[in-house]
């Protein structure tokens, strides 16, 4: 219903809104940006051959390590999470190369394309976008590679598309009761800074991740993690270009030698920030704060799908990520709601993601971001606004959900 406010005096007629606070980007990223992040980031151009840009970096670069439990090198890169892909791929393999690949999301499958694109073998291990990779499958053909030519196994460790998790440590307990050497690559990008992880603990010899969901800074800056065992297999790979070389960007004597040319000098001013206040929280904590803003999700929706098609599609909690969920329903009500919110609440749901690498977006699942700078206050109030929107959109569903994320927040 809209109700018109008319000012006489000029005759001018407004509709009347609520959305006149702050929108909310309810997205799986990008993600919300901090105050102290956008303030970091508001100053005049910085040097970037000496001063005090460099030492921040330095110090936030020894931060994200932190973070990331590691005690590898960490490469950066001016780009997106394509970026943090191809840059793990140019550098370690070669056309012809055999890797194996676990899928069970868009993601999984957009990474092993790209591999498939530099010219190597790419064996897909697929799972169904509700089922965690498969190990056993995995251990098999580990197994059966005696001479090992398999080089590489490449995960995700949360797929933004459907949002499940896969078990990091499985995958590298399959590749060691292989006893095979291939080296673990781990795509954290939608999962870095959300949910639990310990690089060198799980044995994970290249982490791509980027700075743009649970690191809350604008997108652009992407990352490899990398360890000692990559640099055999970087030697010999033959489609590594300058640009991409892990090695200048390691050695790399003048600052800009480590971005592959000019620094993106404000996104690492915002990203020390970040850096700065995710160790203030202390990275447990993060991951707890995940996992609560998660489970009010979860409540939310399971109390909506106690009545009609609304539903968290990942149904086994334990493959459920912290950091986004996917919500399905039927006769495209996502799509309908993802307007509904946007239009009458200011909240932008995240669009739903056909499983398929390249497909289109699929109009019965909206999904909800709940990565990086949250509180209460946002994820219930994003959980109110989809309610109000079944409420106004006549979409069958459960009664007490904002009851029960409540009840989430109450017990913590
Ligand atoms: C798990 C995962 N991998 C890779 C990507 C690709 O990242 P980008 O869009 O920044 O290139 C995304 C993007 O959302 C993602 O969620």
């Amino acid at each position: 219903m809209v109700r018109w406010h008319s000012v006489q005096a000029c005759a001018i007629v407004t509709p009347m809104k609520l959305n006149f606070g702050r929108d909310h980007l309810a997205i799986p990223g990008p993600s919300t940006i901090p105050s102290r992040v956008l303030a970091a980031m508001q100053q005049p151009a910085p040097n970037i051959y000496a001063g005090p840009l460099i030492d921040l970096t330095e110090q936030t670069y020894q931060g994200l390590m932190r973070i990331a439990k590691s005690s590898g090198q960490l490469v950066s890169y001016v780009g997106n999470g394509h970026a943090a892909w191809e840059a793990c791929l140019s550098n370690t393999l070669s056309p012809g190369d055999e890797v194996i690949a676990l899928v069970n999301g868009r993601f999984g499958g957009m990474w092993s394309i790209i591999a498939e694109a530099l010219g190597v073998n790419v064996k897909w291990i697929e799972a169904k976008g509700t089922e965690a990779n498969n190990t056993d499958e995995l251990l098999k053909a580990l197994q059966a590679d005696s001479t090992h030519k398999i080089q590489a196994v490449l995960m995700v460790q949360t797929d933004t598309s459907n949002s499940i998790i896969n078990c990091v440590e499985s995958v590298r307990n399959a590749m060691n009761a292989a006893t095979h050497p291939a080296l673990l690559m781990v795509d954290a990008i939608a999962s870095f800074a959300c949910e639990e992880l310990h690089v060198d603990a799980w044995g994970i010899d290249v982490l791509v991740t980027a700075c743009q969901k649970g690191l809350m800074t604008p997108p652009g800056l992407a990352f490899n993690i990398i360890s000692d065992r990559v640099w055999q297999l970087h030697d010999k790979a033959s489609r590594n270009t300058p640009y991409w070389d892990w090695k200048p960007r390691v050695e790399g004597e003048l600052f800009p030698e480590k971005f592959g040319g000019t620094p993106p000098t404000h996104l690492l001013l915002g990203l020390s920030e970040a850096v700065k206040m995710l160790e203030e929280e202390g990275i447990e904590n993060t991951w707890a704060r995940h996992r609560a803003h998660a489970e009010c999700v979860w409540a939310a929706v399971d109390a909506w799908s106690a009545d009609g098609d609304i539903r968290c599609y990942i149904s086994d909690k334990t493959l459920r990520s912290t950091a986004v969920t996917s919500i399905a329903t039927a006769h495209e009500d996502a799509i309908r709601i993802q307007e509904w919110a946007s239009e009458h609440t200011g909240v932008t749901l995240g669009v739903g993601l056909l499983p398929v690498a390249g497909a289109g977006l699929d109009n019965n699942q909206f999904r909800i971001g709940h990565m990086g700078h949250l509180s209460p206050p946002m994820i219930l109030g994003t959980l109110s606004c989809v309610n109000s929107a079944l409420i106004a959109l006549n979409i069958k569903h459960g009664d007490g959900a904002i009851d029960a994320a409540c009840n989430v927040i109450a017990a913590y």
